[in-house]
């Protein structure tokens, strides 16, 4: 009989999109006649740029002809794609080594993957909220973890407190879900703290493409220090619509390097490419062939185009909260809209009251930690058009 991971048993349920779509359904069986809104879901509704299919296609013909066809590629990826990655950063001022850039099928299955590098008995500070996936993948190992609180006092942007020490430290930003994005005087602090405690900081920026503002970080790697003590994750998820084509990538820097027990240096970058060498056989060529089109010029020209459209969402959604005085978060660097629940609902109440009374389905804030249950997240993520339709029924439900 085969021992368990009783860890799982630890994990909350995963309920909060099931019973999102099982308190719509129950809805709408009772008023089919309504139309319904989402602006809950974090997926993306534009289609692939052009470029990017463009090379989807070109990658097919390739593997269809015995000349150019190819098998297994490098776990790590493809050199035409890390070296797209590369240029992309040096444009933020970040030089990066090809053998620092790790071609994933995105960022959640290397946030919640890179558990295995650690041992047990760290200090896990995560903040509340948050995406959930690092606190479950911490649980399923069977580690603690200590929170660190986002709230309205702090904007949604917690920084350390020097009193409290860390091993290893979760940060995302601009945040899922709450919008928020560190400057780079707050990302500072939390490389100086690290380096300070000898921490490493998990940073997933899946969301850095949303920055608009060029004194704003995209990557933890613009801050002085943060390559002896950072790893980050990133995603084309959001930022080319690869959502369902499934692309990301994850810097483990050479430089990074803590001692083990004995105090014997190891580095992180070796021991990732020795688990993704054992544990996975690279992103698949045509993607690969995809992602790198994405960062090519014209790639970013059409990509910037969707996320322009999202960002015009966005800022329908902000202007409605802002002129119906509801305080809110997010928004701008970001596809996220974070509100604080009116009139004193929590975050389940809010969502009941949105559906029946203006047919808006949004994503209770409680689902992403203690902190949210009195808040609640919209994205930009739909059409123009619902957009705007649904800021309309919240004028007329709020005003
Ligand atoms: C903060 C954050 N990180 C990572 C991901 C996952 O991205 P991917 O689609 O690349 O797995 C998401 C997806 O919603 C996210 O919100």
């Amino acid at each position: 009989m085969p021992k368990l991971n009783e860890n799982y048993r630890k994990l909350k349920d995963s309920y909060l999109f099931a019973e999102i779509a099982h308190r719509t359904a129950a809805y709408m069986e009772k008023h089919s006649d309504q139309s319904l809104i989402r602006l809950g879901i974090g997926d993306v509704t534009r289609p692939l740029c052009h470029c990017a299919v463009q090379a989807l296609h070109e990658g097919a013909d390739e593997m269809g002809r015995a000349e150019t066809f190819k098998g297994y590629g490098p776990e790590q990826g493809y050199e035409e794609t890390r070296r797209a990655i590369a240029d992309y950063y040096k444009k933020n001022g970040v030089e990066l080594n090809l053998a620092d850039i790790f071609i994933s099928d995105g960022a959640k299955s290397d946030t919640g993957n890179i558990t295995e590098l650690f041992g047990k008995g760290n200090v896990i500070l995560i903040p509340d909220p948050v995406y959930p996936v690092y606190v479950d993948s911490n649980i399923m190992c069977g580690n603690e973890v200590t929170y660190i609180s986002g709230n309205a006092e702090n904007d949604f942007l917690p920084l350390p407190n020097e009193n409290q020490h860390a091993d290893i430290i979760y940060i995302c930003s601009p945040n899922n879900p709450t919008g928020a994005c560190y400057n780079r005087e707050q990302l500072k602090i939390w490389v100086d703290y690290a380096r300070r405690h000898e921490a490493v900081i998990l940073f997933d920026a899946a969301y850095e493409a949303f920055i608009s503002d060029p004194s704003l970080p995209r990557s933890i790697y613009e801050i002085e220090g943060a390559k002896q003590c950072a790893i980050e994750f990133c995603s084309l998820s959001k930022t080319a619509g690869f959502t369902g084509t499934r692309c990301g990538y994850t810097i483990v820097p050479e430089e990074l390097v803590f001692p083990d027990s004995t105090g014997e240096e190891m580095s992180l970058n070796a021991m990732w490419n020795r688990r993704q060498s054992t544990k996975y056989n690279g992103t698949s060529y045509i993607v690969q062939k995809a992602a790198a089109a994405v960062f090519s010029e014209e790639g970013q020209k059409e990509c910037e185009e969707n996320l322009s459209y999202y960002k015009k969402n966005a800022k329908v959604i902000a202007d409605t909260l802002r002129d119906l005085h509801i305080p809110f978060y997010g928004g701008i660097h970001s596809p996220y809209i974070w509100f604080e629940c009116p009139r004193g609902m929590d975050s389940w109440e809010c969502f009941d009251y949105l559906l029946q009374e203006i047919q808006v389905v949004g994503t209770p804030g409680a689902g992403f930690g203690e902190n949210g249950r009195n808040y609640f997240r919209l994205t930009s993520f739909g059409t123009y058009e619902k957009t705007v339709e649904a800021m309309n029924r919240f004028r007329s439900l709020f005003a």
